[in-house]
């Protein structure tokens, strides 16, 4: 598909020919069909990220069914479990780092958070198609070690190993649901009401810091699932992740801007409420609210009745963060996928998992099939993690869905280079 984003016009891959692609809505408990015909050039899946799904629906080529071939229809349908905010993409090569993405947002038919209007800001890190970039040529700079400090499309984190490292490419462009900050989209809500806000961040090697100038959000939900409210000014997510805020509005026009953290760039959304003729106020770099009250994902804690029911562990893993830069050999344990060693677990099992971060970048750490809780009092539950440089995130995870599922970093570019093993059920 070709898309216009603000001006550079670039042809990339997408779903429906949109981007992001379009939003898939459901409620929980349905049973969703999704008939797929794949018109790329090149085999390709479709992971729906989050879901506790059936095995064979979970759309990782090789693993749990063979890859959907150029102009191959595949038929995806299963029941979707749990409410939540979810979303879809490939799970082969580099095309999530192109425009292969969307939402997929699953009602409650029990819904416990009062809202009146709801909007899904998807974020994303872009580089495909500017200057000549793509997500293949970026792997093979980074794979071949010749991405340095300061090279196009290249962050600082490339040349230098020694300092923590938010990410390895600069991206020439960020965005909202599709558009750059200088054709920023408007969420309009109603004056005096409260607004959801879907915060989905689907990019590849960012985190995004977000803050609404001039308002406090209230955050609700993290991957889907319930928590206890939490008053903050800023949210971080990291690859994979989503947050659901409500942000209680006036009458008005506030910047929704999420920062690229560690690096240059931020994408932008406008809110507006009421008549809406007002000017936009201008919006820097920065909002004063990215630097107050910063939510913590660790002190979280899930509402009662999502909360994983207390055990002991039957069983704790490790699984070492591992890798360089040089020759980005990222792994788990010290090997890549190709050569990785399973976690084994026997379905009603209770396994702590402990992520431990032996280098000195961060990785998102993804589950698939299943919403580990934090390890702790009634910890958050999430399908994703950032474990940070040199940091350890402890999860428990109660074994319920039998079958093969990926646990890997949610970095592009991190899982193409091999960061990945399986949660394999063994009778
Ligand atoms: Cu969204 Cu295996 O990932
Ligand atoms: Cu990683």
């Amino acid at each position: 598909m070709t898309v216009d984003l603000a001006g550079h016009v670039v042809e990339t891959v997408g779903y429906n020919g949109k981007l992001p692609g379009p939003e898939i809505r459901v409620r929980a408990g349905d049973e969703l069909e999704v008939r797929f015909q794949n018109d790329l050039d090149a085999p390709t899946t479709i992971h729906w990220h989050g879901l506790a799904l059936r095995n064979d629906m979970d759309g990782v080529p090789d693993v749990t069914q063979p890859r959907i071939g150029p102009s191959d229809p595949f038929v995806y349908r299963f029941v979707v479990p749990d409410p939540g905010t979810y979303w879809f993409h490939p799970h082969m090569g580099l095309d999530l780092d192109r425009g292969m993405y969307a939402p997929l947002i699953v009602d409650d038919p029990n819904e416990q958070v009062r809202y009146d209007d709801e909007a899904v800001l998807v974020l994303d890190d872009w580089l495909d198609g500017i200057d000549g970039a793509s997500p293949d040529s970026t792997f093979r700079a980074l794979s071949s070690g010749t991405a340095m400090a300061g090279m196009a499309g290249m962050g600082a984190g490339a040349g230098s190993a020694s300092m923590a490292d938010l990410g390895d490419v600069d991206y020439p462009l960020h965005l909202v649901n599709g558009r750059p900050r200088a054709d920023a989209p408007t969420v309009q809500a109603r004056a005096g009401g409260r607004i959801r806000l879907r915060l989905i961040n689907a990019g590849s090697d960012t985190l995004y810091r977000v803050a609404i100038g001039g308002q406090s959000m209230t955050v609700t939900h993290l991957d889907g699932f319930p928590i206890e409210p939490v008053d903050v000014d800023a949210v971080s997510l990291s690859m994979g992740e989503r947050i659901d805020v409500v942000v209680a509005l006036g009458t008005g026009v506030w910047p929704v801007l999420a920062v690229a953290e560690g690096k240059a760039g931020s994408a932008l959304a406008w809110l507006r409420s009421g008549g809406g003729t007002a000017p936009a106020p201008t919006v820097g770099d920065r909002l004063a609210e990215h630097d107050r009250r910063l939510f913590d994902v660790a002190s979280a804690r899930a509402v009662q009745a999502v909360a994983l029911p207390v055990a002991r562990p039957d069983r704790s893993v490790d699984l070492r963060l591992t890798g360089a830069m040089k020759g980005y050999a990222w792994g788990i344990n010290g090997r890549a996928f190709v050569d990785h060693r399973p976690v084994e677990v026997a379905q009603g099992e209770r396994l702590r998992v402990r992520f431990r971060n032996e280098t000195m970048m961060v990785h998102p750490m993804h589950l698939h099939g299943h919403t580990f809780a934090l390890a702790g009092e009634r910890g958050a539950r999430k399908d994703t993690v950032l474990v940070k440089p040199m940091g350890t995130v402890s999860v428990d995870v109660q074994a319920d869905n039998p079958g093969q599922w990926m646990i890997h970093c949610h970095n592009t570019y991190h899982l193409e280079a091999g960061m990945a093993t399986s949660l394999s059920y063994v009778q």
